[in-house]
């Protein structure tokens, strides 16, 4: 059985689509990474998903239970920690946790051990008695997840855990993830407009953009669906041998481009370990030398680009953020 099922699931307010007839399977144990720009719908979709929104039509299941006419089942078996930092700055790291404790209703002698069990698992366990309002945005952060992680969920939700923080608490998050994953082996579902998050953390990837999902994969292979690796070289400036050069290359299937200024070349090609060896024979055989390449395989930005047409924009104090503080006191909604 799939963890999620989505199937043309569209969501309109008053005066915008923000998700457009969307189909998605997410595949148990999975990473699945939902990367989009600000406002594209993985929150909305996020929300639908966790019975917290109301879909204008479609449907959607979590675990074969549907969101609209089984929400409370669906709850039982999920995890969501929101953009907004959830938790209540004034408890300690131990009292959030044990307010989520009762709140998931945990059978009250689980509920040392299960504190015990995240918040050793977050590396919070020195800090499980100090108000949380003294802590750092990437500690409040995994305190978060904790809570969301508390009733162990077998799919946790996690709307752009790392948005706001500095590349290095981001990779430690990231690190959390991978160890809850493996330790829990529950399926886990997070929005992110980092590309690198999708690119590191991820088994598969939905780029979603203005509500519509544009392509699902793994990040590898959307990227070798591109088949752009880009080679760039200098030679020494010999205009008749670059022309001889040039003209071989030409002939060459495996060049899709070839782009020419005064000190180097880049040639595009689908398979850069066929074309760099013929590169250098070609050289030899004029008596061209080469004096340096560089090989650039093709990003999930490049890929973010040729399905959509635009840059990821990398702005998260957008409108869209004004609404999500309001919205801060919306918790895990379990
Ligand atoms: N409660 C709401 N009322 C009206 N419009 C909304 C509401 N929630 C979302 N929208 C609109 O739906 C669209 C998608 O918003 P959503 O929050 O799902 O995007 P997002 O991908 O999560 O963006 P971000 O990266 O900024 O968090 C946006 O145009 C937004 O303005
Ligand atoms: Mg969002």
């Amino acid at each position: 059985m799939n963890a999620i099922e989505i199937n043309s699931l569209t969501k309109n307010f008053k005066k915008s689509t923000a998700i457009d007839n969307i189909s998605l399977s997410v595949k148990e144990g999975e990473i699945f990474g939902f990367l989009g720009p600000n406002g594209a719908g993985k929150s909305t979709t996020m929300m639908i998903l966790t019975t917290l929104l109301k879909p204008t039509s479609g449907n959607a299941s979590v675990y074969g239970f549907d969101v609209v006419t089984n929400p409370s089942k669906v709850r039982k078996n999920i995890g969501f920690v929101q953009q907004e930092i959830g938790i209540d700055e004034y408890l300690t790291a131990r009292e959030n946790l044990q307010f989520q404790c009762k709140i998931s209703q945990i059978p009250k002698d689980q509920i040392q051990k299960r504190i015990k069990e995240v918040i050793d698992l977050v590396e919070l366990t020195e800090k499980q008695d100090e108000q949380s309002i003294t802590f750092s945005g990437g500690m409040r952060k995994r305190l978060d997840i904790a809570c969301g992680l508390i009733h162990r969920p077998k799919v946790l939700f996690l709307d752009e855990p790392t948005v706001g923080l500095d590349i290095q608490t981001r990779r430690k998050i990231w690190q959390y993830i991978r160890k809850i994953h493996k330790e829990f082996g529950m399926t886990i579902f997070v929005s992110t407009h980092y590309m690198e998050e999708a690119d590191n953390l991820c088994d598969r990837v939905g780029i979603i953009d203005h509500g519509k999902i544009q392509i699902v994969d793994t990040p590898q292979s959307m990227k070798n669906k591109l088949e752009t690796d880009m080679i760039t070289f200098s030679v020494i400036p010999d205009k008749v041998k670059k022309e001889q050069f040039i003209e071989k290359l030409k002939t060459l299937d495996l060049i899709k481009n070839i782009k020419i200024n005064e000190t180097n070349m880049t040639v595009q090609s689908s398979d850069s370990t066929l074309v760099i060896p013929k590169i250098f024979e070609i050289s030899s055989e004029i008596g061209l030398s080469i004096d340096s390449f560089i090989l650039n395989k093709p990003t999930l930005d490049d890929v973010f680009i040729s399905y959509t047409g635009h840059n990821l924009r990398d702005d998260t104090n957008g409108k869209f953020n004004k609404r999500k503080e309001h919205n801060q006191s919306r918790r895990r909604g379990l």
